[in-house]
């Protein structure tokens, strides 16, 4: 697919991440980017347009919908981790909850809001920032990991069901990258920079499924192999 002359939303886009893609996408010749935000204010890149957009929320979701009719591109990339919340702790439903409502329903409420948009616009392109945890369980954010696995198993089902309106449908996987969310965790750790750049080449190329460092591809590569990755103990 082009970016050039495209209009795209990423949403949490005012840090981390998000902000990394909101660059990408105007350095890739994209011609308008919505930085969707839960605090417009916090948008400080120049060039974009901030979009009051809480995941959560189905009101501020339908507005960013009505407002941005023109999106071609959505990065559903805004989410949340609760941390060192064990499976087994007395608080894991909460974390579940919260993460779930951010991680995977957050992604449901923007694609079925912006099903029509994109299909009205010729088809386009819907990313979903997963992980490499989307696979593995590690110690330190099992509840993460149930999040991000659930929001592959969307993702692949949204493929499915946005295939016959022409929209491509990319899973995105990652491991550490170097941004608040990853602050507390130790090992190398990507540049959000170099994640955006991956995943805006592996759009230019129409990939599916993007493999954005080493460790997700070592880790896919890794299912084949017997025992798979999932299946070995992690110490962190
Ligand atoms: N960092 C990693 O190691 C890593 C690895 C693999 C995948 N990921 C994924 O990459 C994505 C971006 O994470 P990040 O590393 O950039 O994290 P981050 O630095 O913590 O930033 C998270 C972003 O999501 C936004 N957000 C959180 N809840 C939201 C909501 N309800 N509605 C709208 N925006 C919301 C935040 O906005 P506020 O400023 O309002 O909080 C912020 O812009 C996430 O999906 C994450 O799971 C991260």
């Amino acid at each position: 697919m082009n970016i050039q002359g495209k209009t795209a939303l990423v949403t949490g886009a005012n840090r981390g991440l998000g902000l990394a893609y909101a660059q990408a996408l105007l350095a890739a010749g994209a011609a308008k980017v919505y930085a969707g935000a839960r605090d417009p204010s916090s948008v400080k890149l120049a060039g974009v347009i901030p979009v009051k957009l809480d995941v959560t929320s189905d009101s501020d979701v339908a507005a960013a919908a009505a407002q941005c009719g023109d999106v071609e591109i959505l990065i559903n990339n805004a989410g949340i981790s609760a941390g060192g919340v064990q499976l087994l702790d007395g608080n894991a439903y909460q974390a579940i909850d919260t993460q779930i409502d951010t991680n995977v329903l957050g992604i449901l409420r923007t694609s079925r809001a912006f099903a029509p948009v994109l299909r009205a616009n010729g088809g386009g392109t819907l990313v979903n920032m997963l992980s490499v945890l989307s696979w593995l369980s590690l110690p330190n954010s099992p509840t993460y990991s149930m999040s991000k696995a659930m929001a592959w198993a969307l993702t692949n089902g949204l493929r499915n069901e946005l295939r016959a309106q022409g929209t491509l449908v990319v899973a995105v996987h990652a491991g550490l990258i170097e941004t608040d969310m990853a602050s507390r965790f130790d090992g190398p750790k990507s540049k959000p920079e170099d994640i955006a750049q991956h995943v805006i080449e592996g759009l230019l190329r129409g990939d599916e499924e993007i493999l954005a460092d080493d460790i997700s591809r070592q880790v896919k590569a890794g299912f084949g192999v017997s025992p798979s990755p999932y299946l070995v103990a992690q110490n962190r």
